[in-house]
């Protein structure tokens, strides 16, 4: 009994040591979405009820259609046809529920148009139209936008180039999907079309998982950090890599531990400072610091790492409690920690002639450095305002 409770404690303290994901049910995803299908010819009936099917299936996990809701994570979706020309099927504000969302798109995408001309050009620039006027008198700016794309063909020429709308949707931090069908084989039709998605969300409707792949887009495009903070993620720089449910801030504004601590929790909700619970957490933290100009080398900057009552502790958002640190990936500098009861505060100090950090203990109240926050991002589980 007593094994099997130290067992339950052991193995509790040990997840608690890995970042936060970011939040994945569908339930309470909260985005407004465009759907752009084309309607043309080439997609034959059977590819037009597939793709209702998806959307059906898509957001029929109890995502919140519609904004009627108590809860505030809810998504609404416009949908919008196109083959020569295009045309709004539904703006933002038509769908006010999962049902009327799925009667509807199994009334309007079977009628297959009798178009063989087709220019996402038309399309994109509709769904940009829907996406505006859905921001009108600054409704729903902190709920991100994106726009998924069911396309048989591709064509660029002259004016009909579809590539200029795409970046500038995807500048203004829009997220596209697309989803290409597979008509004859055709890659380099495939291939245009998967670039004008955002890096990663390029499928086909021949994709083994694409409604999983869908469904991974919609949670990863609602996973987001607030202005001025970095998501963590797989890999450092690279957007199509996977994001953890974690924010980051450099402040380049020098501070005591002590200090910087109260910083972090005030200058965001639920901020504090930063945890480097893994080499690859304290890695791609030393690597936004390198880009960050307004840090100097060597490279000196407070973490949430502290010496209290005993044993090291990680930072933890006010009013949960601190996270003991394990000897695991321990990053300390050669001869660290030292009398930790006199010197509580950690920091990572570069060590001269290599381009690396390491954690020394430093007194918490006198000695002055950068440092870095950390907060929850915005995500499914985690509605910001
Ligand atoms: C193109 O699609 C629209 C609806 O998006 C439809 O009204 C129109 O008739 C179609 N064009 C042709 C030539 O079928
Ligand atoms: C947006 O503002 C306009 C006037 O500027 C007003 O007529 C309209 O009702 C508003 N729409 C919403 C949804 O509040
Ligand atoms: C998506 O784009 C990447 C990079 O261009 C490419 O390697 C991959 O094959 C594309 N996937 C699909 C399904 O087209
Ligand atoms: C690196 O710094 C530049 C300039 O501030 C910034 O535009 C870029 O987004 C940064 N890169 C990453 C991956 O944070
Ligand atoms: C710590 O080490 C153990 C055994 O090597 C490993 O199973 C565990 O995942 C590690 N924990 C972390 C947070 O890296």
């Amino acid at each position: 009994m007593l094994l099997l409770l130290l067992l339950l404690l052991f193995s509790t303290s040990l997840r608690a040591q890995i970042d936060r994901s970011c939040g994945t049910d569908p339930t309470n995803l909260w985005l407004d979405v465009v759907v752009v299908v084309d309607n043309s010819i080439g997609m034959t009936q059977g590819g037009m009820i597939e793709v209702a099917a998806q959307i059906a299936t898509v957001f029929g996990g109890g995502t919140r259609i519609g904004t009627n809701y108590a809860d505030k994570r809810t998504t609404r979706v416009g949908l919008v046809t196109y083959n020569k020309s295009a045309q709004i099927q539904a703006d933002l504000n038509r769908f006010q529920s999962a049902d009327d969302l799925f009667n509807s798109v199994f009334q309007i995408l079977p009628q297959l148009s009798t178009s063989n001309e087709v220019y996402l050009a038309t399309g994109i620039a509709a769904a940009e139209q829907v996406l505006n006027a859905g921001r009108k008198n600054n409704t729903r700016t902190n709920y991100k936008q994106l726009v998924m794309i069911y396309a048989s063909d591709y064509r660029d020429d002259g004016e009909q180039d579809p590539r200029p709308t795409a970046q500038r949707l995807k500048t203004s931090g829009v997220n596209i999907v697309t989803v290409a069908f597979n008509q004859n084989g055709n890659e380099a039709i495939l291939q245009s079309i998967g670039e004008i998605a955002s890096p990663g969300f390029n499928f086909t409707n021949i994709d083994d998982n694409l409604v999983n792949e869908i469904q991974g887009a919609m949670i990863q495009t609602n996973c987001f950090c607030h202005n001025l903070w970095t998501q963590y993620r797989e890999q450092f720089g690279v957007v199509s890599s996977l994001k953890y449910g974690v924010c980051l801030r450099p402040v380049a504004i020098t501070a005591g531990w002590v200090p910087a601590k109260l910083a972090c929790q005030n200058m965001i909700q639920t901020g504090y400072m930063v945890t480097e619970y893994t080499k690859h957490k304290h890695d791609f933290v030393f690597n936004l610091i390198q880009n960050d100009t307004t840090f100097p080398e060597p490279y000196v900057y407070h973490i949430g790492l502290s010496y209290v009552n005993g044993g090291f502790f990680w930072q933890q958002p006010v009013g949960h409690a601190l996270v003991p640190f394990q000897l695991n990936d321990s990053l300390w500098n050669p001869g660290y920690p030292q009398q930790s009861a006199v010197n509580a505060g950690v920091l990572n100090q570069q060590a001269t002639q290599v381009i690396s950090v390491g954690w020394q203990n430093v007194n918490q109240y006198t000695v002055a450095e950068r440092y870095v926050c950390e907060v929850a991002s915005c995500d499914t589980e985690n509605y910001c305002e």
